[in-house]
């Protein structure tokens, strides 16, 4: 685009050809009063509030959908700019109620404000004002569409960029109104954008409903980290408590969206399960002690069971995916230095021999640049929300997505599925690799002799191999294929041939911040299956919760519930089956509690202050953890904020992961495969307190999909229960497997 100049209220202002008028105004700092106008959605131009004077035009223009040209002279603020912006204020208020002192938009509404300036004090109109019902969109937002001014915002928010259009106007005048298509209701998994959107109290948060004031909070930066996206946003608090989250804005995260999940997790803090104080079991019984008891407890149990006698190799340390990056780091330093090398956080995993490595080698705005994307094993838009809203900006620019998953799933961007049996996946990927490599007459290796290439392994080469970009996607179902490993070599494999990137969103959380600490172990260090199956005798463990943390949920239970092991447990959430098997409990700070950092699909370090205090006695796991480590009189352990320990980390070297993975493309297996996912909105313990989410139709997510012939052979019929999980019969599941996607605990055994 050229540039230009314009001026504007008389101030000349560089522009560049063609960009909207409100564009320039709102980089220049001049105020240009807008409803429906927001940067990231498409033009509608309907509410008429942006209308400026441009010399040479007879009637006022709207500059929202004005593009600027050289020489353009504006007006803002003359005569006739002002007249036309209070008409139109004029006309959005007659059917406006009465109702900023009970309306939770009031101290943040565009409308108040725009009143203020534009509005007059006194009404023309006397007939009745226009009132629309209620209508119940769902637990996460609140309607009062009377206040609604028909800005499309909302609507242009879900066709846009949720890719679900769920709402939209109906009727015609003074009928309009704007609502729901679905007596469902909003299931979106990026609704709440749309309360951010709204820029009236027609869409407002219903968990915060009536709660508070916008200025009567602080509003304070934080990083969201349910994903691996680390969303920014604003933790809203008020006397010590996360009132609300709402959206933060970085163009190469998350731009100004963020996922239900990171949205209404926060409810979770104030749940009654939290645990508070620390706990002691004395001759099997639970009390309450205080901190320096019940850390002198730890230390004491740790030094006989293990410390004492030189058996630092029969202790355990693992944590969950959540911890910050300096838990992480904090934790595999302690172990370490008492010479214990079992470490960590992998519980998901079936069989680590089978471990995924692979690393990401495209930044999200990247994303969005590709051409040709192969997703295989994900359901990225409940999983990685904002990854998959990369991908569908991709998409909508014309990129061609391609998936194989073990389940044709509800994608909100055109994706050419295809259903793929897990134990397929390896021999549909070995196709598409011998298919580039013949091409491109390169040797094919021993391992690939055997491969048929199939007609999708055919489809998917070829498409991968007419693209100028490309992306392989590797997801979570792969985690525990019996050919996991394989597959991910697969995948860097065609890669290289074909130049294309790679995403590993395999793992979640802050399972990167794991990585980058080095939680895993090393030399003869043991991974978790094989600590709990060895003969340990104690560990040390952070906010686990087993019943859904574990792979092996009911062997896990059972190792940590022997009579001889010593169990140290940081929780943020008490837990029947954790109180069965610790002998003692250190309450500990949850998210939004603590300070740290967490590491994204980009490589992001984004570091995030505390935003509260832990609830009465629990404390940030770094600085128990520290105590910990100087109660054991361990060296190097004199920091006083995590900063310290972060920038500690930053000089450690990378880990590199051992890559010499066998292929063994074994396509003939008889067993049916079972995929166990928990509902997105249960993938933490925060999110399984967080009592909205779980009320929302993602949260009510429990089924075990199979096809008939798969509940034939395994005898079970529609209605009927499989590991625990509602059978649902239907077709667009692969044969021989059964995808689970529960809000319930595992129910180990049964689960390969
Ligand atoms: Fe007042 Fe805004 Fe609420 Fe309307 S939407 S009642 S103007 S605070
Ligand atoms: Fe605009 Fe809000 Fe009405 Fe939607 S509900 S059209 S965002 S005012
Ligand atoms: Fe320009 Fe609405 S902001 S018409």
């Amino acid at each position: 685009m050229a540039d230009i100049k314009i001026e504007i209220d008389g101030q000349i202002v560089n522009a560049k050809a063609g960009e909207t008028l409100i564009a320039v105004t709102d980089r220049e700092g001049i105020s240009v009063p807008r409803f429906c106008y927001h940067k990231k959605l498409s033009t509608s131009a309907s509410c008429r509030m942006c209308l400026v004077d441009i010399e040479g035009t007879p009637k006022p223009q709207t500059s929202c959908s004005t593009p600027v040209s050289d020489g353009m002279k504006i007006h803002t603020q003359n005569e006739k700019a002002i007249a036309s912006q209070k008409a139109v204020m004029e006309f959005l208020l007659i059917n406006h109620p009465l109702d900023c002192p009970i309306c939770d938009q009031g101290g943040e509404c565009e409308l108040q404000d725009v009143a203020v300036e534009y509005g007059s004090d006194v009404s023309r109109f006397s007939e009745g004002k226009r009132v629309v019902a209620v209508s119940d969109i769902g637990p996460l937002i609140q309607t009062d569409m009377t206040r609604c001014i028909h800005c499309t915002r909302c609507v242009r928010f879900g066709s846009e960029i949720a890719g679900m259009m769920e709402m939209g106007g109906t009727g015609r005048g003074e009928d309009l109104k704007i609502e729901p298509f679905l007596a469902q209701g909003i299931t979106s998994e990026l609704s709440g954008n749309m309360i951010d959107v709204c820029p009236v109290g027609a869409l407002t948060s219903k968990p915060f409903r009536y709660e508070l004031r916008s200025w009567q909070m602080a509003s304070v930066d934080s990083i969201a980290r349910h994903d691996l996206t680390g969303s920014n946003i604003y933790a809203q608090t008020y006397k010590g408590q996360v009132k609300r989250v709402v959206s933060g804005d970085n163009d190469s995260v998350n731009e100004t969206w963020i996922s239900d999940r990171d949205r209404f997790s926060y409810e979770g803090l104030s749940h009654e399960n939290r645990l508070l104080a620390p706990q002691i079991k004395v001759a099997g019984q639970w009390k309450e002690v205080e901190w320096d008891v019940a850390l002198d407890f730890a230390i004491k149990g740790l030094n006989k069971n293990v410390l004492n006698n030189r058996k630092a190799h029969q202790l355990g340390g693992l944590a969950s995916n959540t911890a910050t990056t300096e838990e992480f780091y904090l934790m595999q330093k302690l172990l370490r230095e008492v010479g214990c090398e079992n470490i960590d956080y992998r519980l998901n995993v079936n069989n680590l021999e089978q471990a995924i490595h692979l690393d990401s080698t495209l930044k999200l705005e990247d994303l969005e640049q590709v051409d040709q994307a192969l997703v295989i094993g994900a359901n990225l838009r409940l999983e990685q929300p904002m990854i998959n809203h990369r991908l569908r900006k991709a998409q909508l620019a014309g990129a061609q997505i391609s998936a194989i998953n073990v389940k044709a799933f509800d994608y909100n961007h055109t994706t050419n599925h295809t259903t793929v049996a897990p134990q397929e996946i390896a021999a549909v990927l070995a196709g598409i690799l011998k298919i580039i490599l013949e091409k491109k007459s390169v040797e094919i290796p021993a391992y690939l002799s055997a491969i048929k290439p199939n007609k999708l392994s055919l489809d998917l080469a070829e498409k991968l191999l007419n693209a100028n970009r490309s992306v392989l996607i590797l997801g979570e179902h792969i985690v525990n294929n019996a050919q996991a490993a394989g597959i991910a070599q697969l995948v860097a494999a065609i890669a290289k041939q074909i130049k294309a990137d790679t995403l590993n969103v395999s793992m979640t959380a802050n399972a990167l911040g794991a990585q980058h600490a080095h939680f895993v172990p090393s030399g003869a260090g043991m991974n978790v299956n094989k600590m709990l199956q060895a003969d340990m005798r104690a560990f040390l463990l952070l906010d686990i919760y087993p019943e859904y943390d574990f792979h092996h949920s009911n062997s896990a239970i059972e190792a940590l519930s022997k009579e001889d092991v010593f169990v140290v447990s940081l929780n943020s959430f008490s837990n029947d089956l954790v109180s069965q098997y610790s002998d003692v409990l250190l309450p500990m700070a949850s998210m939004y509690e603590t300070s740290g950092t967490h590491v994204n699909i980009n490589g992001d370090i984004q570091s995030f202050a505390a935003v509260v205090k832990a609830p009465e006695e629990a404390k940030p796991a770094w600085k128990i953890l520290k105590v910990l480590a100087d109660l054991l009189e361990l060296p190097g352990f004199h920091y006083e904020n995590s900063s310290q320990v972060s920038s500690e980390l930053t000089h450690q070297s990378a880990h590199e992961y051992n890559q010499d993975v066998t292929l063994e493309l074994n396509t003939k297996s008889t067993t049916i495969e079972t995929i166990w996912t928990h509902s997105a909105y249960h993938s933490d313990v925060l999110l399984r307190h967080a009592k909205s989410l779980s009320m929302s139709k993602i949260g009510q997510t429990n089924f075990a999909s199979m096809s008939a012939s798969t509940a034939k052979e395994l005898s079970l019929e529609e209605g009927g229960c499989y590991l625990g999980v509602p059978v649902d019969i239907t077709p667009s599941v692969a044969e021989r497997c059964v995808f689970v996607s529960s809000n319930q605990a595992t129910k180990s055994g049964g689960v390969s």
